[in-house]
């Protein structure tokens, strides 16, 4: 595989440098003359109107894409949206009733729960859609329709480029539906066009920040215990960025929505301990801010990934990332490239291969 790194040290940078073009492509062939047209989506106007009931069902990174995507599908389409880890969803009876559609979200299409949970709903006659990144795999091949993203292959264990080109047919699908059903005008349609087509170019320029982000995972080698926090979509951007650094670095590590600090981990705030706070959410930053000053007081360091011009934050963080501006609902795109980045320095910093981490598979083909 050494060529096909393309003189980068792991498959993880290469496939992180690589997010652009992967959002890119996953994007551009979908918005024609200003529209969001998703063709391979073999739903009438009419059958996405009567969509009652959305289950989101997936394993791994493919679940936290799918916990954003709730908040964006609901934020904009207002169709009720269930998040279900594949291993509980198909052993759980669900209640799949007229109007349900089920989707799966998989870079392999080929995980052996998310795979059964497919199977599950069509044999209860129920809609089905994959967002999978490899053609011709058996959720591909065998869900009502299929949204691919266009990730290119992806070696590295921990994913990162299909984890990004998911969250782009989430928000596409998202826009359509609430486009349909009436819920949002052209014009709010066409500023968030606006928005997606920028966060390519908002991705480049956050992965230029590798030194920094280095330097600052460097300090944090040693730890023994790392805490995300986020309200909302930050919430779900800190799942994702909490595995990452977990599977790679061995550190453990733990996502929180910041609301449920007080109700236990608070307790394990002490001195030097790592928080990275995730604040993307304008009407959430306030809440997340007031979070930050109680582990701050306890001894925490705090790391914060926020929104530029929240200067406000450097008063209580100890470290700011800022992403540009964009709408919220795509704050996540860039938000865990930093968390990615992090994540990946942590790892070869502690001298372990961030591509092969040990006990993970790629793809997790058997129960
Ligand atoms: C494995 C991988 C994860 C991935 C998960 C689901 O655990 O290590 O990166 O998110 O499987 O895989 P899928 O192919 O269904 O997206």
């Amino acid at each position: 595989h050494a060529a096909e790194k393309e003189g980068y040290p792991h498959f993880m940078l290469k496939e992180m440098n690589e997010e652009p073009k992967a959002v890119s492509d996953t994007l551009s062939p979908r918005i024609k003359d200003g529209k969001i047209v998703i063709d391979e989506l073999n739903m009438t106007d009419e059958q996405i109107r009567a969509v009652k009931k959305i289950f989101i069902v997936a394993c791994g990174s493919a679940y936290h894409t799918g916990v954003t995507g709730k908040y964006v599908m609901e934020g904009l389409a207002r169709i009720p949206v269930e998040v279900d880890l594949a291993s509980e969803f198909r052993y759980r009876n669900p209640i799949l009733e007229e109007g349900t559609l089920v989707i799966v979200i998989s870079q392999s299409g080929e995980t052996a729960d998310s795979l059964a949970a497919l199977r599950e709903a069509k044999s209860r006659g129920i809609a089905t859609l994959g967002i999978i990144n490899v053609v011709g795999s058996s959720i591909a091949r065998e869900a009502d329709n299929v949204m691919y993203t266009w990730a290119g292959p992806e070696i590295a264990v921990a994913t990162t480029k299909a984890y990004s080109t998911q969250l782009i047919a989430l928000y596409l699908l998202s826009i359509h539906f609430a486009e349909v059903r009436g819920k949002i005008s052209a014009d709010q349609t066409a500023g968030m066009i606006e928005d997606l087509k920028q966060l390519p170019e908002q991705i480049s320029m956050l992965l230029s920040h590798q030194t920094s982000i280095q330097k600052f995972a460097n300090r944090y080698l040693a730890a023994e215990h790392v805490f995300f926090i986020g309200r909302g979509i930050d919430y779900a951007i800190s799942l994702e960025g909490s595995l990452k650094l977990k599977e790679i670095s061995y550190i453990h590590s733990e996502a929180y929505a910041a609301g449920e600090l007080k109700h236990g981990t608070i307790s394990l705030i002490e001195d030097g301990r790592l928080v990275v706070a995730v604040m993307t959410q304008p009407q959430l930053f306030k809440k997340t801010l007031s979070n930050v000053v109680e582990v701050k007081s306890r001894g925490a360091f705090v790391m914060a990934v926020t929104t530029v011009g929240n200067t406000e934050v450097e008063k209580v963080a100890d470290y700011v990332i800022y992403i540009p501006e964009t709408n919220p609902y795509f704050a996540n795109s860039l938000a865990i490239i930093p968390l990615q980045l992090f994540g990946y320095y942590v790892s070869i910093g502690r001298g372990l291969d961030p591509d092969k981490p040990r006990n993970l598979a790629k793809s997790v083909t058997v129960e």
